[in-house]
């Protein structure tokens, strides 16, 4: 089967096409992103109605691109997957609508796929060998859960954040420090040339039994260490690696909980945080010292992306399930 993938659930514009018959990420026939980030900079964060208009633009010459550069027509496609919710529900539309418009005129089954779903299996795609059951950490600008896979559409949440999604907190922390929008990567980045342990902030909920996380204190402790700073160039990257070695850590010490309140040694990771480099490399340590596994996708699958959605719309097709004609988008949805 060969299916089309479209993501317009936030920010970026991601299309792809993905062939069932090649395994793994060899069946991404081709694939296009664009990035709204530029548009919503100057506004300090993504502004909704512009973000619907500039899919609008986008999407059908980024989706005539991919199937181009696979060397595909329009007839060569089995099937439509796109983001239903999920996310901003006037960008949702544009998606759900040009994909229900594309799969009724080629008479092909379109699918609508939960975005979380899509982080969730992408780590699947670089490595075809992983099979459930495993625990998956889907941390992103919108979610921070744990989630046992028990079987491709069998998910049992395990915990989750009561406040704040762990990229938010990154994004909302370094916009208090004057960084600009998206955040999240910047204050990575500055947190290379930090010094560890000059800041220490805590490690929320970790001192008492249960996986669920809550990033928002940690946002304020940032705010009241950066108020009664210097605010030097130096000092801004010390807070950062003290902020990021807080969510690292939290993170880590929850992934290891969970692992060992289901008797898994498998651990997944995926969503737009999943592309930290500390954070990828606390767990791989963590997974080593157990003897254990840690799969993440590239980073760039970690973030928003078209493959993504193609891939898990793929995975749900062949299992036989599709929608009805109907144009149906959620922008809140349990997954
Ligand atoms: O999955 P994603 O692309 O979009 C959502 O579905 O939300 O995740 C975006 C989030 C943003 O909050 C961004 O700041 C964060 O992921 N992010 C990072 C890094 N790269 C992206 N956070 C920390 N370190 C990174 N390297
Ligand atoms: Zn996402």
């Amino acid at each position: 089967m060969i299916i089309l993938g479209i993501e317009t659930s936030c920010d970026e514009t991601g299309v792809a096409v993905y062939d069932t018959a090649r395994p793994g990420a060899e069946g991404l026939r081709a694939q296009a992103l664009y990035s709204q980030v530029a548009l919503h900079a100057e506004y300090g964060g993504v502004v909704p109605e512009l973000a619907s208009r500039d899919h609008v633009r986008k999407l059908l010459p980024l989706v005539r691109q991919t199937l181009a550069e696979a060397g595909l027509a329009p007839s060569d496609l089995d099937g439509v997957a796109y983001t239903a919710g999920p996310g901003l529900v006037g960008a949702l539309l544009v998606g759900a609508g040009a994909a229900r418009a594309l799969a009724w005129a080629l008479d092909v089954p379109a699918i609508g796929v939960h975005h979380m779903e899509g982080h969730l299996l992408a780590p699947l795609l670089e490595a075809p060998d992983l099979e459930p059951p495993f625990v998956a950490l889907l941390v992103s600008g919108g979610h921070s859960q744990l989630v046992m896979v028990e079987g491709i559409g069998r998910y049992r949440l395990l915990g989750e954040t009561l406040d704040d999604a762990a990229g938010e907190a990154f994004d909302k922390t370094a916009k208090l420090m004057g960084l600009p929008y998206p955040g999240g990567p910047q204050l990575a980045a500055l947190a290379e040339h930090g010094t560890p342990g000059r800041f220490k902030f805590s490690r929320p909920m970790t001192d008492r039994p249960g996986l669920d996380f809550s990033f928002s204190g940690l946002k304020t402790q940032v705010l009241l260490a950066w108020r009664d700073s210097d605010q030097s160039d130096q000092t801004k990257a010390d807070i950062a690696r003290g902020f990021e070695d807080a969510v690292v850590d939290t993170l880590a010490i929850k992934c290891e909980r969970a692992l060992d309140a289901t008797g898994c040694d498998t651990l997944v990771v995926a969503g737009g945080v999943g592309a930290n480099k500390r954070l990828r490399a606390k767990l791989q340590a963590m997974a080593e010292k157990r003897g254990g596994r840690v799969a993440f996708p590239r980073p760039a699958l970690c973030t928003d992306n078209g493959a993504m959605i193609a891939f898990a719309g793929a995975l749900r097709l062949e299992a036989g399930q599709h929608d009805d004609a109907s144009v149906r988008v959620a922008p809140r949805w349990d997954m």
